[in-house]
């Protein structure tokens, strides 16, 4: 595999070149390929030692970077907030510090403060991988979603991309539509008004209240989560009027004049953004996300392994 990033650490999609993005799909083809066959599993990183720092829960996220760095044969060490000496009152930089003084070279992290990461990569000697920070951003997500749309759909650009939901509180809505348009795609956001930030504008995309109308627009719908737990007031007045308005269930999906692709970050909330019959349709690609996630984070992470110095 050949080329190198423009960066030494994935802080936001902000951060990376269209050349970097492409290579990063390239390089995950490859990998794709990898974890499809019988021996999944290859010596790229054998002398890399990772370690996963989850200050906030994941499932997806941190199953999928620890599969990613088993399949390059990198050393991999993870820790959670809940179990650490965090909670004793140690400082962040303390914390990465104490870990990389046991000789380790990247951090894959995960913290409900937006800009964590970025902080970290400029304060600590190590390589950072930014796994969702606060509702600023989640690159790896962005990138997988990205790659999971070329793969369906043979390619990014031109494709009108609507994403559905709690876009205020969202690291996903943000990493996506920086990704998105820099590969070209046409982006919209749809949600109820409170749910939409003020500066939308300021990143060049599309607003619509009307779910309808965002659906017979798009060629693929991103339907997001309600992030309960990063609301402080209420944005609507239930959940049961949310999913009236902003839910997406079959009769509405075929009812629409064109057939479009359905996808969703997870963790899905079944029966309010999006119904069962929905999420397991033959037009939901949501558990390619989740496998091109693998692919996806071992190219970031052999790309950026091949940055160090
Ligand atoms: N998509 C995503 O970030 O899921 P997790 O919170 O489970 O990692």
């Amino acid at each position: 595999m050949e080329g190198k990033l423009s960066v030494k650490n994935l802080t936001g999609i902000q951060d990376l070149t269209v050349d970097d993005i492409n290579l990063i799909f390239t390089t995950a083809d490859t990998f794709k390929d990898v974890i499809n066959r019988p021996i999944k599993k290859v010596p790229s990183l054998r002398d890399v030692t990772i370690a996963n720092l989850f200050f906030e829960n994941s499932t997806r996220t941190r199953l999928s970077f620890e599969l990613a760095q088993k399949r390059l044969s990198a050393d991999v060490i993870s820790f959670s907030a809940s179990s650490s000496s965090v909670s004793k009152g140690e400082t962040l930089i303390d914390t990465v510090n104490n870990i990389l003084a046991m000789k380790v070279d990247m951090i894959v992290m995960r913290h409900p403060n937006a800009g964590a990461a970025l902080f970290l990569s400029q304060n600590v000697k190590a390589q950072i991988i930014n796994a969702g920070d606060g509702a600023h951003e989640h690159p790896t997500q962005a990138l997988l979603d990205a790659y999971s749309i070329r793969e369906k759909l043979g390619k990014v650009k031109g494709k009108r991309v609507v994403i559905v939901g709690d876009i205020l509180h969202s690291r996903v809505a943000l990493s996506n539509i920086f990704c998105l348009q820099k590969l070209g795609a046409e982006v919209m956001v749809c949600g109820p008004t409170t749910l939409i930030p003020k500066y939308i504008n300021a990143l060049g995309v599309r607003v619509e209240h009307d779910l309808r109308k965002a659906l017979e627009w798009c060629d693929i719908a991103n339907m997001l989560r309600i992030q309960l737990e990063r609301q402080d007031i209420k944005y609507f007045p239930s959940l049961r009027e949310y999913t009236m308005m902003y839910g997406i269930n079959k009769a509405l999906l075929n009812s629409l004049k064109k057939r479009i692709t359905i996808m969703h970050p997870g963790p899905v909330n079944r029966g309010v953004e999006i119904t069962s019959d929905v999420a397991d349709s033959d037009q939901s690609i949501i558990l390619d996300q989740v496998e091109n996630g693998v692919a996806i984070r071992m190219a970031v992470m052999y790309l950026l392994a091949g940055q160090k110095g």
